[in-house]
């Protein structure tokens, strides 16, 4: 792919308060190449090339928050404030374009998808008195055949290690429960996003099984937590939880085991409330 191999065209970008070195080549428009810093306006991310530029934009730009509807907002203990906005590629495109421009910078296998159109994107944002700041996002097909509930994630590098990531991934499921349908992210996957996949699949896993009196199947693990069911097996394969017998996978985890792997799984991140969750599926 053409793509992988080009060099990186853009050092860093200043998007809101923050100015964060660049990881990737993106396609940006050919007048955008070779720019030392490309400057977001933050609620609408339109980019420019210079600080000036984007400062009056700003001015004309009225959005305190990125386009979309608000599907979640709470309150943590400790004073964070989030919410979440689904953006819809085709009522919003220039947004979500600019969106996967700015994104591409930090992801490098995944072909990313300019015909926005067809996707939905999930806007993660802290809140302060000022608006609501982009943290992250992840993208959805509004269809999709093989059972994606994810195509792209990214949380900004400014943003990175403080349980965005995390949240991503359980919110995409959270909107699969919603749905009633089992998902999977979209591959391939990068080191760090499987890494955290992993984490998300072991916890979520782990307590169900936790809870569990007697036998479990595959199938019920599944239908309890909108995890496919290929990942399960793989989740549990890797912490040898899992057994192939006469055909069949059985899963063999004493209490103990459940309680050392749970704890080896690391922190939940930020966690959903699902009761914040305020969203229909798109029809
Ligand atoms: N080094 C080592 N481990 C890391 C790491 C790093 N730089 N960044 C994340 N992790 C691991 C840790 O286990 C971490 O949990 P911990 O902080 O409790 O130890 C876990 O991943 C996830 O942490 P979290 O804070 O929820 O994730 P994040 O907000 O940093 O986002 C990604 C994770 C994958 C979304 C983020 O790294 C990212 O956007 N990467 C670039 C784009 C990408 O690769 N996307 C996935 C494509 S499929
Ligand atoms: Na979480």
């Amino acid at each position: 792919h053409e793509e992988f191999t080009k060099v990186k065209n853009v050092d860093s970008v200043e998007l809101g308060q923050y100015q964060m070195e660049t990881w990737y080549f993106s396609p940006l428009p050919a007048e955008y190449n070779n720019c030392k810093t490309l400057y977001f306006a933050e609620y609408d991310l339109s980019f420019f090339k210079t600080r000036g530029e984007m400062m009056r934009h700003l001015r004309k730009c009225k959005l305190q928050h990125p386009p979309g509807d608000e599907i979640y907002r709470c309150h943590y203990p400790g004073g964070r404030s989030v919410s979440m906005f689904e953006v819809d590629g085709k009522k919003e495109k220039l947004y979500c374009q600019n969106l996967c421009y700015l994104a591409k910078l930090f992801l490098d296998h995944k072909t990313l998808y300019y015909d926005v159109d067809l996707f939905l994107f999930y806007v993660l944002c802290e809140n302060d008195e000022r608006g609501s700041h982009i943290v992250g996002y992840f993208s959805k097909e509004k269809c999709s055949e093989e059972g994606y509930n994810l195509a792209c994630i990214l949380t900004l590098p400014s943003h990175q290690r403080k349980g965005y990531g995390k949240f991503l991934i359980a919110m995409s499921y959270e909107l699969s429960k919603i749905e009633g349908k089992v998902g999977t992210p979209e591959r391939p996957l990068s080191d760090l996003g499987n890494v955290s996949y992993r984490g998300y699949w072991t916890r979520e896993l782990l307590k169900v099984l936790k809870e569990q009196e007697g036998s479990i199947s595959i199938k019920e693990l599944s239908a309890a937590t909108m995890i496919k069911t290929e990942d399960i097996i793989s989740t549990l394969q890797h912490l040898n939880l899992i057994q192939y017998q006469k055909g069949q996978h059985v899963i063999c985890a004493a209490p103990a085991v459940i309680e050392r792997h749970l704890k080896q799984a690391g922190s939940p991140g930020l966690q959903v409330d699902p009761k914040f969750i305020v969203w229909c599926p798109y029809s």
